[in-house]
């Protein structure tokens, strides 16, 4: 054949491969999930292999072992006690509650670790919802209110970035304010900026029993067939503040993580959710799929559609295949 371009000599080895190379994954990506709760021992969960509800000392212990591997920061899910939920949600803002002592021992023992905190009324609630819920309705702006006390009462514990997933209006523009009345002008809000009413979160509730007990979250979270509602969305946050905004789900939603790179100079953050991940786990228990490459393969993806940031319970697994891949390299 009579071919002067030739597409293959760019692939024909792998020092080549490596020089043309696009997208490269690097523990400073990644933000690990952890679940934790108010006991002594932690606990595996069934629903979610290789994750676990960790007990304070635990998590102090895993997210040093996070960090040894080069991830910067840890994200927080706490377990509540059903006895503390409430219609109210009042734990949350509760200053000796589980979430603000996890924020002081991990930062007590890990100074330069960034923790970042869920804003969210979901575990505290006894409705399971991210608001408060009143005749079925989710109210907007008296969520917001506890919201505010919940992330002033975060950053007063040391939180270093505080991340509404509550997906409440006017949440970015009103956390800003607490905060910096509360003095913490320093502490960076993620937003959630589209989160989609996803199917995929569904061992996150199971793990953390956080599922709504009536109706879904269709009034706040985003429709999955939209995508011109995710700028929508990115335009508020921009406009109230936000200093780093995400797309979640992240792997049936890189078109949507494209668009928000193209349209935002601000990191974007991506979260490979529960469901993601239990998907490649339990196609690979049985050898269905090579779990070491799948996993790489769909980071590198949300990576290549535009995530600065992932957030992803594969974040030490990856990081130690990355670590042991140099070594060799
Ligand atoms: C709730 C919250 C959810 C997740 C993170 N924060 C669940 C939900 O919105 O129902 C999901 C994370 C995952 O599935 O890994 N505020």
């Amino acid at each position: 054949m009579n071919l002067p371009i030739r597409a293959r000599r760019n692939r024909k080895s792998e020092g080549v491969r490596r020089l043309v190379c696009e997208t490269s994954l690097n523990p400073g990506d990644f933000v690990l999930p952890l679940f934790l709760h108010d006991e002594d021992e932690d606990e595996a969960i069934e629903s979610m292999p290789g994750c676990v509800r960790w007990s304070l000392a635990g998590l102090v212990k895993e997210a040093g072992e996070a960090m040894a591997l080069g991830i910067p920061a840890v994200v927080l899910f706490p377990a509540i006690d059903d006895s503390l939920k409430t219609k109210t949600a009042e734990e949350c803002y509760h200053a000796e509650g589980l979430v603000p002592r996890a924020i002081r021992a991990l930062k007590d023992a890990h100074p330069e670790l960034v923790v970042m905190t869920d804003v969210a009324l979901d575990p505290y609630n006894e409705d399971g919802h991210d608001g408060l819920v009143v005749d079925g309705e989710i109210l907007n702006d008296e969520t917001v209110a506890v919201l505010c006390q919940q992330a002033v009462t975060q950053a007063e514990a040391g939180a270093d970035i505080v991340a509404p997933s509550d997906m409440m209006d006017g949440r970015v523009a009103a956390l800003r304010e607490a905060l910096d009345e509360a003095g913490y002008e320093k502490v960076s809000i993620c937003s959630y900026t589209a989160k989609y009413a996803s199917a995929f979160y569904g061992p996150f509730r199971g793990a953390l029993g956080s599922a709504p007990k009536a109706g879904d979250k269709k009034t706040y979270q985003i429709d999955p067939g939209n995508r011109r509602e995710a700028l929508r969305e990115l335009v508020l946050d921009e406009e109230e503040g936000a200093d780093m905004v995400m797309v979640k789900p992240a792997g049936a939603y890189l078109d949507v993580i494209s668009d928000v790179r193209e349209a935002t100079v601000l990191p974007v953050a991506a979260y490979q959710v529960s469901g993601e991940y239990l998907m490649i786990k339990s196609a690979s228990r049985d050898g269905w799929l090579d779990e070491e490459r799948v996993m790489m393969e769909s980071l590198t993806a949300i990576k290549r559609a535009g995530a600065d940031i992932i957030l992803t319970y594969f974040a030490k697994q990856a990081s130690e295949l990355l670590r042991n891949s140099s070594e060799k390299g």
